[in-house]
């Protein structure tokens, strides 16, 4: 029998450790022949952990499956969900970048290549003098959360000058409800070996870090092996594939500060001083890590790259919505009926990813808000559903996208709690370099407690966002008025006077 067996940290952490020894134990008890290849996540969190029995060449899901489950799945007694690929969930997504994750065994290259990898690479090594523009083309743009273009920071990098450049990876995964760094990494972690080095070759870096948070234990084990792996293969080291050209990859991990998902503070934390914003200009495209050109690019950005150089820059481009080009990753969290990650291109409305991808809630309740983009994105209400996945679309309605977290609330929920957390967690995570912030959100709690309590501080609120909004150095300070101000705004009945009257 073959049998793939999740082995993201989703599922080991719902124990399926435990099931793969019980597998492997009944197997040899029986006598029976078992291949079990583990791979990462197909991204259905709720199926997890999830086993996929193949037969006649097609792949059968049995999840979630538990120790007990084991003697009927190897009798072929178990009853599952039908071939993988057809559950809606999965059926309905555009998996380009994601397309091998929780499909190829993570550390093969064979079957990394199997399944089209290294294509891209080849590629642009043919002509390594076209690989920015064709980044340009593909409109990507970067999905940390900004939306900078992608090949327009690649130029920038690549125009600076001769002299040593650097390939930052940023795999600081922060925001609260994100996952798809993690398990891209878990998942395929040459897909962002080859993104790297197809960036080191388009500006002229040799070197390349990626910064992984400490609290991803099984990403950092796996990206290791992996790093190791494509270099016993030439992927990596001083000739890529026999090109003449070097570029190889070192890893370090952060230590757990949310302000080091920042660039300037990562670049800090990567050379071996505090995580403190550093000021910009310059920008890190012209003075990064140790002074030198560096992209700093996510993941999800680095690992795209090298589906747009094997289908070509057109095809990448014909996904999407207006200047939102391709496809996204969406994490679908918090209280829904099927969370997990969505990969889709942009355009679809937010309350068609809510109602119908998610399910709705999972306690049954009404959604009450959702919020997108991490802890320092704005909830969304009902009447903002409408509003299309894009960038530009988020924007304009008060809101952003960033890395695509999303986490929704049902009507049990009390906004101003949550408008004080989002003060909360700005005065914990704030680096402290500047006033607005390291200030401002010690002071926004204390005034969204004497609300609780009944005072009218919506004046001094709205005040108190305006200069953190404008004031800040980064995005910690700059974008926490987002939570707060749509959760004021959007659901006033949470806000005392009215409540406390009320109670
Ligand atoms: P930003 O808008 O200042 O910069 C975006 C990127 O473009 C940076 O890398 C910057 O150096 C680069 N850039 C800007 N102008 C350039 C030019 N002319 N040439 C070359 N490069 C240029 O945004 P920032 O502060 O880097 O990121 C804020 C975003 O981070 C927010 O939108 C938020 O969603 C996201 N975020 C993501 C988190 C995560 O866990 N992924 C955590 C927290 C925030
Ligand atoms: Fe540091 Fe906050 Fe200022 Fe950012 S906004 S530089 S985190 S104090």
């Amino acid at each position: 029998m073959k049998l793939f067996l999740s082995a993201d940290a989703v599922a080991k952490a719902l124990g399926v450790e435990d099931v793969a020894a019980a597998l492997e134990a009944e197997a040899r008890a029986r006598g029976m022949a078992l291949e079990l290849i583990r791979v990462g996540s197909r991204g259905m969190a709720w199926l997890e952990p999830l086993a996929e029995v193949e037969r006649d060449g097609v792949r059968h899901a049995f999840g979630p499956i538990t120790v007990a489950d084991v003697p009927a799945l190897l009798d072929g007694a178990l009853a599952g969900h039908g071939p993988t690929e057809d559950i809606p969930f999965l059926a309905s997504q555009t998996r380009l970048t994601f397309a091998r994750v929780g499909v190829i065994d993570p550390l093969s290259l064979a079957d990394y290549e199997a399944h089209g990898g290294l294509v891209g690479l080849r590629k642009a090594l043919a002509d390594p003098a076209a690989i920015v523009q064709t980044v340009i083309d593909s409109g990507l743009r970067g999905r940390g959360g900004a939306g900078f273009p992608t090949g327009i920071k690649w130029q920038t990098v690549a125009a600076a000058g001769a002299g040593r450049k650097y390939i930052v990876c940023n795999a600081d995964e922060g925001d609260s409800g994100t996952f798809a760094d993690r398990m891209l990494i878990e998942g395929d972690p040459f897909s962002l070996i080859e993104g790297m080095a197809i960036a080191g070759l388009g500006v002229g870096a040799e070197t390349g870090f990626i910064y992984i948070r400490s609290e991803y234990p099984d990403a950092i084990a796996t990206l290791t092996r992996a790093v190791e792996i494509a270099r016993e293969a030439g992927l990596l080291g001083g000739d890529v594939l026999g090109s003449g050209r070097g570029f190889d990859i070192e890893i370090r991990e952060g230590a757990g500060a949310y302000v080091c998902g920042e660039e300037t503070s990562l670049l800090n934390s990567l050379e071996g001083k505090r995580g403190v914003v550093r000021a910009k200009p310059p920008l890190p495209a012209l003075e990064g890590l140790f002074g030198k050109p560096t992209v700093v690019n996510n993941v999800i950005s680095l690992a795209t790259v090298p589906v747009i150089f094997e289908k070509g820059p057109e095809h990448y481009a014909s996904f999407g919505l207006g200047r939102s080009k391709g496809t996204m990753p969406l994490q679908i969290a918090g209280n829904v009926r099927f969370g997990g990650l969505y990969e889709t291109a942009f355009g679809l409305p937010l309350g068609e990813i809510v109602e119908r991808i998610a399910g709705g809630t999972r306690t049954g309740r009404a959604v009450k808000a959702v919020q997108v983009g991490g802890p320092l994105g704005a909830y969304f209400a009902p009447q903002q559903f409408d509003t299309p996945f894009g960038y530009e679309e988020f924007d304009g309605a008060g809101g952003l996208i960033g890395h695509a977290g999303i986490v929704v609330f049902d009507d049990s929920t009390d906004m101003l709690a949550q408008a004080r957390f989002a003060f909360e967690f700005c005065a914990v995570e704030s680096c402290g370099k500047c006033t607005p912030c390291r200030v401002g959100a010690v002071r926004g709690v204390e005034v969204i407690d004497r609300m609780a309590a009944g005072e009218d501080m919506r004046d001094l609120v709205e005040d108190l966002c305006e200069t953190m909004r404008d004031g800040s150095l980064c995005a910690l300070g700059g974008f926490t008025p987002y939570p707060v101000l749509s959760a004021l705004t959007r659901f006033p009945d949470d806000f005392a006077p009215h409540k406390e009257a009320a109670e």
